[in-house]
C-alpha cells in the first residue's frame, strides 16, 4: 500500500491518500473503519453501482445514485443530495462519501462543503482522471447554465482511497481521457516544485505498453507519481492564486474545444491534449522554446494514440478563450512551456496568438 499525505498549512488540515490494489470488499472495510461508526451518505455513480454495488453492499437508504455525465453536476442533484442528508439526519460530524469519477467527486464535495457549513467528506475515485487529479486538492463545484464549475468551493476531503482495480472496468476512451492529464504532468513536472525527482517523462516513455495494457503495478506507480506532483502544487497554493495555475496547462484552448463542441464530441482529456499541442505551437511561435522540444512533446503525445481533434475557426476559438473565467478583459491567460517540463503563465492579446 502507498500512503501519501496532503498538508494544507493555511487551513491546518492534513489528510491521507491511500493507493492500494485491493478487493472491493476490503476497500469497503477500510472506508467503514475510517468512518468509525459515523453516519454517512454515499454518492455513487450509476455505472459504478451497477458494476460494484453488490460487492460494496451499502444499504439502499444510505445511497444517492447519480446518473453518469457532466450534465448531472447541477443544482438539482446538489439539492437532492442535501435533502437526502437532512432526511438521514446527518450532522456536521458525519460524512458524505463520493464513489465515482470527477462529476461525483465535485458534486458530493460541494454538497459536503456546504452541508451544515461543512461535514466530513471521503473521496473514492473510480476513473483515472479522478485518481490522478480531481480527488486530491479540494476543488469542488457544480455547473450552471452560464458555464462549468462556476459555483463551488475549496474543500479538502478527510481521506482519499484510490483502488486502481476500478480502472480495469473503465472504458478505453475514459481511460485515455485520464491519460491526457497524465501526459500534462510530464510537461509541468519541474514547475510542480516537488522535492523528490520523480522523472515522469522517463516513466511514461518506458512504460507505454504497460500503461495502455492497464498493468496493475504500473498504474499504481503512475498514479503515485502524478498525485505526488499534485500534492506538491496544492500544498504550496491551495486556492490557485499562483502556482496551482500551472495545472491549467493545455486548458485554455482545451476548454474552448469542449465548449465549441458542447462538451459532447470529445472527452476532457482529448480536449486538453489538443490544448497542449496548441500551447507548444504558440510557445515556438513566441520563441519560448526551440522546435526540438516541441517535436519531443509531439512524440510523447503520439505514443498514447489520442483521438484527433477537428480544426476550428481561430476567430471563434479566440472568442471562447476570452470568455474563460481565467481571462482578464481582452487578454487571454495561457500556461506555456518555457523549457523541458517547465511552464509559465502568460497573458496575451488575441493578435499575439495568431498561429
Ligand atoms: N484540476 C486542476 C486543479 O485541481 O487545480
Amino acid at each position: 500500500m502507498i500512503n501519501l499525505s496532503v498538508n494544507i498549512k493555511s487551513k491546518n488540515k492534513s489528510y491521507p491518500v491511500f493507493i492500494e490494489n485491493q478487493t472491493i470488499s476490503a476497500l469497503k472495510e477500510k472506508i467503514l473503519s475510517f468512518l468509525n461508526g459515523k453516519n454517512f451518505l454515499v454518492v455513487i455513480s450509476e455505472k459504478v453501482e451497477k458494476l460494484y454495488g453488490k460487492e460494496l453492499s451499502f444499504e439502499k437508504s444510505q445511497k444517492f445514485i447519480l446518473k453518469d455525465g457532466e450534465k448531472e453536476k447541477n443544482f438539482k442533484n446538489y439539492k437532492k443530495i442535501l435533502e437526502k442528508a437532512l432526511k438521514m439526519k446527518l450532522t456536521r460530524h458525519d460524512a458524505i462519501v463520493a464513489v465515482g469519477g470527477g462529476v461525483v467527486g465535485d458534486l458530493a464535495g460541494f454538497a459536503a462543503s456546504t452541508y451544515m457549513r461543512g461535514t466530513g467528506y471521503i473521496q473514492v475515485p473510480t476513473t483515472l482522471l479522478a485518481c490522478i487529479d480531481s480527488s486530491v486538492g479540494g476543488k469542488t463545484a457544480i455547473d450552471t447554465n452560464y458555464g462549468k464549475n462556476l459555483v463551488g468551493s475549496f474543500y479538502q476531503p478527510d481521506v482519499v482511497f484510490i483502488n486502481p482495480n476500478f480502472l480495469k472496468t473503465l472504458d478505453d476512451r475514459q481511460f485515455k481521457s485520464g491519460l491526457g492529464e497524465v501526459v500534462k504532468y510530464t510537461f509541468i513536472e519541474k514547475s510542480c516544485k516537488c522535492e523528490e525527482d520523480l522523472n515522469l517523462t522517463n516513466f511514461l516513455t518506458e512504460n507505454v505498453q504497460n500503461i495502455l495494457g492497464k498493468n496493475e503495478k504500473t498504474l499504481s506507480k503512475l498514479i503515485e507519481i502524478c498525485i505526488k506532483l499534485k500534492i506538491s502544487v496544492v500544498e504550496k497554493d491551495e486556492t490557485e492564486s499562483g502556482l496551482r495555475k500551472i495545472l491549467n496547462f493545455g486548458h485554455t484552448y482545451g476548454h474552448a474545444v469542449e465548449k465549441i463542441t458542447n462538451y459532447k464530441k470529445y472527452t476532457h482529456g482529448e480536449a486538453i491534449v489538443e490544448g497542449m499541442k496548441f500551447a507548444f505551437n504558440l510557445a515556438v511561435k513566441r520563441n519560448l522554446i526551440d522546435k526540438n522540444y516541441k517535436y519531443f512533446a509531439d512524440d510523447v503525445i503520439k505514443k498514447f494514440n489520442f483521438r484527433e481533434i477537428q480544426p476550428f475557426s481561430q476567430e471563434k476559438m479566440v472568442e471562447l478563450m476570452q470568455m474563460d473565467k481565467k481571462a482578464t478583459s481582452k487578454n487571454i491567460v495561457f500556461i506555456l512551456p518555457t523549457d523541458y517540463s517547465t511552464v509559465n503563465e502568460f497573458s496575451l492579446l488575441p493578435e499575439e496568438i495568431n498561429l
